[in-house]
């Protein structure tokens, strides 16, 4: 596609030169004969590139790129000055023009202008749309669900998102937790910087700290050349530290010490730098467990857990498994070009009873899966492929089938119904107790009681 030039010059046989000059490159030239007309052609069309005079008739050339500058600050002006006034074109530079040339001037020097200005249009151009892009894929507005858990979440999240602190986000796997720190990146001050992701689960220490603060030439067999580590980068956004559960206690202490002081050093490198980054942190680990346990640093915790959201698991949001539902389909649909099927009563059930351990994301894939196995059809519980044992254990945990099977003609007591339970709690959390109180809905002092009762 040829690139809009709004070419502005009062002297016709002016026009005709450069029009000639810059004939072989992929142009559509608009032509405008003075300050006026060019802003109305401005108005008017999409342009990516303005070569204007300086000295016009009406409005002069430097009026036309404050206008320009004010409509699109992004669009590349070049100015065209009388050879003598090169006064006027470094004024122009400095109120934001892209380059000048002067008149009577090489051709060879418009047309590396043109093309140097054109290039960076178009760069900015792409990075405008790329962003637009994610910005409408990431707002808070497609995070879906209207049940009052994820109300208070979006809650919470949309009234830190404007602020610089440090949040945390937990949530068992797949119920969203870089969606929302997406988001919030998105409807912070810091949107139009970058927005970096750090998985410090499965990386080793070193290689994590390289990552994180970059290195030195030479600082480790294979660093060839000096890199920037993402603190670095992400300066001036936000830095999206993911499963920062699993990260080595070495590391730990070291990112402890640049969140206190923002500053940190490269491997191998003894200069300090100082980096601006908003922290937003993500686990699916109970941090608290793992610092009573000595697995996580106590100070880190403290230090990160400044505004922490919990994103509840779907099963204890039920209310939102439809709207997610037809939330995936129409978008599946889209992208299969299919009109969305309808789902029967049957599947309709199937989906909300099931306990979905994987979250959003399994309920994602187990559509997606039927979307292709109905063939455009009615998806029915047929289609929808779900996981037997989760179904199962779902089952056996059901309370209604539970109390049945323990209360017999025998009958029990509550209080042996209690201790079991209790017993069963410490088992499964390895002897923990607060891990055990919490599923007991109980807290740390009662249950120590209980088991001290126990023991009796
Ligand atoms: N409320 C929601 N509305 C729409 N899509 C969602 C929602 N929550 C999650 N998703 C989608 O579900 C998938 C999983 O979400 P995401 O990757 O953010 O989860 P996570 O909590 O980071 O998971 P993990 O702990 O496994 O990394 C993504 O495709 C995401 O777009
Ligand atoms: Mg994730």
């Amino acid at each position: 596609m040829p690139a809009n030039v709004l070419l502005v010059e009062d002297e016709e046989r002016m026009r005709q030169v450069i029009i000639m000059q810059l004939s072989d490159l992929d142009l559509h030239i608009h032509e405008a004969v003075d300050g006026k007309q060019a802003i109305d052609a401005f108005e008017n069309e999409t342009i990516h590139l303005v070569i204007t005079d300086l000295k016009l008739p009406k409005v002069n050339g430097m009026e036309v790129l404050h206008a320009i500058k004010e409509k699109d600050p992004e669009i590349p002006v070049i100015v065209i000055t009388a050879y003598g006034s090169i006064e006027n074109a470094v004024k122009a530079i400095q109120e934001g023009a892209f380059d000048y040339v002067t008149k009577p001037f090489k051709e060879e020097k418009l047309r590396s202008s043109v093309i140097k200005a054109l290039q960076i249009s178009r760069l900015t151009y792409e990075v405008r749309h790329l962003r637009q892009e994610i910005e409408d894929r990431y707002t808070f507005k497609n995070i879906v669900g209207d049940s009052p858990k994820i109300c208070d979440v979006l809650k919470l999240a949309g009234s830190v998102s404007n602020t610089d602190t440090t949040v945390l986000i937990t949530g068992e796997s797949g119920t969203g937790k870089e969606l929302l720190s997406r988001a919030t990146h998105i409807n912070s001050p810091r949107s139009s910087g970058p927005f970096l992701t750090v998985n410090c689960a499965a990386i080793p220490s070193t290689l994590l700290e390289a990552e994180l603060f970059g290195y030195e030439k030479g600082a480790f067999t294979g660093a060839h050349k000096r890199t920037k580590g993402k603190f670095e980068v992400a300066s001036g956004g936000t830095l999206f530290l993911d499963e920062i559960g699993d990260m080595e206690p070495d590391v730990q202490a070291k990112l402890l010490r640049i969140l206190e002081t923002q500053e940190f050093e490269r491997l191998g490198g003894g200069k300090t730098i100082k980096s601006d980054v908003r922290i937003i942190a993500a686990t699916n680990k109970n941090l608290e467990d793992m610092v009573e346990e000595k697995q996580f640093r106590e100070d880190l915790f403290y230090r990160i857990n400044v505004f922490p959201i919990h994103i509840p698991p779907l099963r204890e949001r039920k209310e939102d498994i439809l709207k997610l539902t037809s939330h995936f389909i129409q978008g599946f649909s889209k992208a299969f070009g299919r009109k969305p099927p309808e789902i029967s009563d049957k599947g309709i059930k199937k989906l909300v009873r099931y306990p979905w351990k994987g979250n959003i994301r399994e309920l994602k894939n187990v559509l997606e899966r039927a979307m292709i196995l109905c063939k455009g059809g009615q998806i029915t519980s047929y289609h929808l492929i779900l996981n037997e044992s989760q179904e199962k254990s779902f089952e056996q945990m059901n309370i209604d089938t539970l109390i049945p099977m323990m209360i017999n003609e025998q009958g029990i007591t509550l209080v042996n119904i209690e201790n079991y339970c209790i017993k069963y709690a410490m088992k499964t959390s390895n002897n923990n107790v607060s891990k055990a109180a919490r599923l007991l809905g109980l807290s740390r002092a009662t249950l120590r009681y209980r088991l001290e009762k126990i023991d009796e």
